[in-house]
């Protein structure tokens, strides 16, 4: 059996994939939605920390709370998705580490260091938000990630009962509407991104 993914799903996560910023009207289900928290859920972390978390705004209630707490170009397209997902990190993981590291002594690491925590609950949960965006992509959904956003409005609208967590990254899922794309900008080579010594 074959150990890597076909060139085609390569594409499928990768090379075609978009981000987009139109939206067809078809919806996205709850299981959908726990599918990629579940397939996103396998990318490694340190110390298998897991700091991410992850709120879904899908109810018309909830999109019009977000909306004063996204930024005028992101507006529209983050109204129409059938869904947008708030990525956040929470600082206070190590609380939370008990089953996932039972021999790790998480407290003694980070629980005098804020700094430290916050460091790298900020760095594992950003790489878990690039395996939350593979993981959609490969479950046939189509992602709009967007920083453009208000940060402490977000908190202030979505997290008071969650001091510890903090707003990282948007994402916009549904499936995209092509004709609203961009052309895409080139990436830069691997000569110029990559040495190997
Ligand atoms: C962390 C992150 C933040 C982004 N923020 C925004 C944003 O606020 N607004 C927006 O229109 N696009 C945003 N983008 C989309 C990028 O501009 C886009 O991914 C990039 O230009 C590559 O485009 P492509 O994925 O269509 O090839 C963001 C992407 C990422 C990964």
């Amino acid at each position: 059996m074959s150990k890597t993914l076909t060139p085609e799903d390569q594409t499928l996560i990768f090379r075609a994939a978009r981000s987009h910023n139109g939206w067809t009207d078809e919806p996205v289900s709850d299981e959908l939605l726990l599918q990629v928290m579940e397939l996103a859920s396998a990318g490694p972390t340190a110390f298998n920390q897991q700091p991410m978390r992850v709120i879904f705004v899908r109810s018309p209630d909830a999109k019009e709370r977000l909306r004063p707490c996204v930024m005028g170009g992101n507006l529209d397209k983050t109204m129409a998705a059938p869904a947008t997902a708030i990525l956040c990190f929470d600082r206070g993981f190590w609380k939370h580490m008990e089953e996932a590291a039972p021999s790790f002594d998480a407290a003694k690491m980070y629980g005098k260091d804020d700094d430290m925590a916050r460091h790298s609950a900020l760095q594992n949960g950003t790489l878990q938000a690039g395996y939350f965006i593979l993981a959609a992509r490969a479950l046939g959904l189509d992602c709009g990630p967007m920083t453009g956003f208000y940060k402490d409005k977000i908190e202030e609208a979505f997290l008071p009962d969650h001091p510890e967590w903090e707003a990282n990254i948007l994402v916009n899922l549904g499936h995209g509407d092509d004709a609203a794309l961009r052309p895409q900008r080139p990436r830069h080579s691997t000569d110029f991104t990559s040495q190997i010594l």
